[in-house]
Order: C-alpha cells, then sequence, then structure tokens
C-alpha cells in the first residue's frame, strides 16, 4: 500500500515536471507566427507584397515580444485552396504556430477558417476580401478590406458624375459578386441603370469577348473589379481593342490600378477614376515614411494595397501578443478586437463586433505626378471617412 503510493507519488510528480517544463518551454520558446501566402503562380505579387511588408515590419520594430524570438514560419500554397488548407494544418498541429496569417485570395482563407475554429487559433486575413470571410469563424480578423466597403464609393462618384448607363465586369467569384452587387444597387439607388453584369473566370482570363459585348452595350461607363494582378493585362486589352477611344468611360477599384502594377500600364491609366483604402501616394507622413522604407528595402518596388494589409496584420499581432505575453487563442483574439491606429492607409479600427477592418476610402484618379518621379499614381482627391464594411449584415 505504502509503496503504491509512493509509486503514484513519483507518477504525479513525473507528470507535473512534465508540464511545468512544457509550460515552460511554451513560454520561453519562439512565438511562431504561420505565414501563407501565394508565392509562386497568379497571385505571386500579393505573396511577394506581403512577405515584403512582413519582413520590413520586422525589420523597424524587431523579432522579439517580451523577451521571446519572433519566428515567421512562410509557406507557398500557390493561391490553391487545398494546399492553404493542408499547409494550415500543419502549421497548427506541427509547427505549434501561435497565429495563421496572409491569405491571398477568398478560396484559401474560405478553406482554412475550419481550422482555426477547431484549434481556436486566431486567423489574420492580410489580403482576401470577400465580405463573409469574417463570417466563417470567430477566430478571424481581417487587415484588408472589403469589396462592398471599396465599391460603394465609386457607384456613388459615378451617379453624381453624369454616368447614367453602365456595365459591369468581375472576376467571377466571391469578391467579384459582392462588387457587382454592391455596385448595382448603389447605383440604381442613385438613379442610374445597368445595361449588361459581365463576368471573367479568375484563372487565366481573356478579356477580348467581354469587351466586345461592352463596345456593343455603349454604356456610359464600364466598372471593373479584377483581383490584384490581372489589371495590366486588362488595360492592354482594353487599348487594343480600342475602347479608350470609345468614350466609354472606364471605372474601378483600386485592385484595378494597383500600385504594383500601374505605372507599367503607360498613358491608357490616365484618368481613371477608382474608389480604394489604399494609394502609395497618400499624402500623410506616416504613409510617405512607409513608401521610402518599403521602395528601400525592395529595390525600388513600390509598396500597393496587400503590402499595407500585410504591414497592418503584423502591427495588430505584435500588438495583441504584447499585451498577452505571447499566449495564443481566445486571449490574443480578444488583444486583437478594437485595435484603433494609424496605418499608412489612414486611421483604422479592427470593429470588435465584426473583427473586421473599419478604414476612410478615397476617390482616386490616375495622374502623373511630377513631384514623384513623374510616375502614374492614384491621386485621392476625395474621401468617404470610416467606412464599415456594408456588406454585414449583423
Ligand atoms: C480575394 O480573392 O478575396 C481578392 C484577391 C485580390 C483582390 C481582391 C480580393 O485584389
Amino acid at each position: 500500500m505504502t509503496s503504491k503510493r509512493h509509486v503514484l507519488k513519483i507518477a504525479l510528480g513525473l507528470v507535473a515536471a512534465a508540464s511545468a517544463a512544457a509550460t515552460f518551454a511554451a513560454d520561453t520558446g519562439p512565438i511562431k507566427i504561420g505565414l501563407i501566402l501565394p508565392m509562386t503562380g497568379q497571385s505571386a505579387s500579393t505573396g511577394r507584397q506581403i512577405d515584403a511588408a512582413v519582413k520590413l515590419w520586422m525589420a523597424q520594430h524587431g523579432d522579439k515580444i517580451g523577451g521571446r524570438k519572433v519566428e515567421v514560419i512562410l509557406k507557398d500554397d500557390g493561391a490553391v485552396p487545398d494546399a492553404t488548407k493542408r499547409l494550415a494544418q500543419e502549421l497548427v498541429v506541427n509547427d505549434k504556430v501561435t497565429v495563421l496569417a496572409g491569405f491571398g485570395i477568398t478560396p484559401s482563407a474560405l478553406a482554412t477558417a475550419p481550422i482555426a475554429t477547431q484549434s481556436k487559433t486566431p486567423m489574420v486575413v492580410m489580403a482576401a476580401a470577400t465580405s463573409s470571410i469574417t463570417d466563417a469563424s470567430p477566430f478571424i480578423v481581417r487587415t484588408s478590406f472589403t469589396l462592398p466597403q471599396v465599391t460603394v464609393g465609386i457607384a456613388d462618384w459615378a451617379a453624381k458624375n453624369k454616368i447614367r448607363r453602365a456595365v459591369t465586369l468581375v472576376a467571377d467569384y466571391g469578391p467579384g459578386f459582392d462588387a457587382e452587387k454592391f455596385f448595382d444597387s448603389q447605383f440604381r439607388l442613385d438613379g442610374g441603370k445597368i445595361l449588361d453584369k459581365l463576368r471573367t473566370p479568375l484563372k487565366s482570363p481573356d478579356f477580348a469577348p467581354v469587351l466586345q459585348k461592352v463596345l456593343d452595350d455603349k454604356p456610359d461607363a464600364l466598372f471593373v473589379f479584377l483581383p490584384s494582378g490581372q489589371g495590366a493585362s486588362f488595360m492592354k486589352q482594353f487599348a487594343e481593342r480600342g475602347l479608350d477611344k470609345s468614350g466609354i468611360r472606364l471605372i474601378a477599384t483600386g485592385d484595378v490600378t494597383d500600385d504594383d502594377q500601374l505605372n507599367d500600364m503607360g498613358d491608357v491609366a490616365l484618368g481613371i477614376v477608382t474608389s480604394h483604402h489604399y494609394s502609395a501616394a497618400h499624402p500623410s507622413a506616416a504613409n510617405k515614411k512607409f513608401v521610402a522604407a518599403f521602395e528601400a528595402a525592395n529595390k525600388g518596388m513600390r509598396p500597393n494595397f496587400m503590402a499595407v494589409g500585410g504591414y497592418d496584420g503584423m502591427r495588430v499581432i505584435y500588438k495583441a501578443l504584447e499585451a498577452t505575453k505571447g499566449a495564443g487563442g481566445q486571449a490574443m483574439l480578444d488583444a486583437m478586437k478594437g485595435q484603433i491606429f494609424e496605418s499608412p492607409r489612414g486611421p483604422v479600427l479592427i470593429d470588435a463586433q465584426t473583427r473586421d477592418i473599419v478604414q476612410d476610402v478615397y476617390i482616386r484618379k490616375v495622374e502623373r505626378v511630377p513631384s514623384m518621379g513623374n510616375q502614374l499614381y492614384n491621386v485621392e482627391f476625395d474621401v468617404i471617412k470610416a467606412v464599415k464594411d456594408p456588406g454585414k449584415t449583423k
């Protein structure tokens, strides 16, 4: 009896020692951030921009939180949702990451949402922008934007600027459906008429057939949403088909006049009016500092809206981990909610209820800017303050 009790005591002691050692390791080992991005394939520019922004954040703010090292584990999902999900699973189970981050396209974010929920791992969406993403898991926080958020502004601007009849052209998946729906409802509310709703496939789109339809429809304006990375090839075909000389105005979300590609588009892009949450030409001191540091660290590469989503995502992660002393799970999630700060894009808030970002949306026009090397920029000329995602029904 005595010896049995003694054995039990030793066994319990060993368990306690082992768990203490585990706690000790967890508290002193590195804090791991699992960053999943499309580094290859059609959305590779998104991965390149966000990876550079994450590295810039760490170069500026250090790789230690509360004395513990921060380790970013970067995985390339090629924007293939099955790969995103598998990589997320491996990062959570094998690498024991504290937080998941990245997510270049909507299907990748949606595929990963159940893993975040089941493992109670906070998941920071830095790029994908379909409104419903934050509803897919209570552990998702978003630092990018939503399509409804940036689309309503350009619909209003169009209606106020002599555009009565419009055609919409969107990529045929989540964010495109959001853009089409919110342009349509706002523009019609403002008295406009939609003549046609056109869609192109997400993968390797050919714009020739839809551009021919636009020429036949003869609207006052064509409204476009295409995901980051497709703007330059769209503009090329737009000019090749003569739409730039057709009298049909081109309006879009800022995804089309993406800072990553804009300067290479040439004069055909001049005068395009878009609405979006970020322009590299945003005239704040914080943005000038961000753009200068980003370009200096990346051989002159100009940051786009994806880079800002990544940079701000790191800010939200760092501040939360500082508050929890490195703990993840629900405590970290709670520490991400309600953060208010000045981003390079302007003032932002992580809405505690929706876990989505509240931000200013700007109306911009593509111009050559003599004071900025005569390059093409989206020059902001109007602002809609503190826009909440209009796609949220709650
Ligand atoms: C998305 O897939 O959610 C997405 C990707 C690129 C964009 C916008 C939305 O520019």
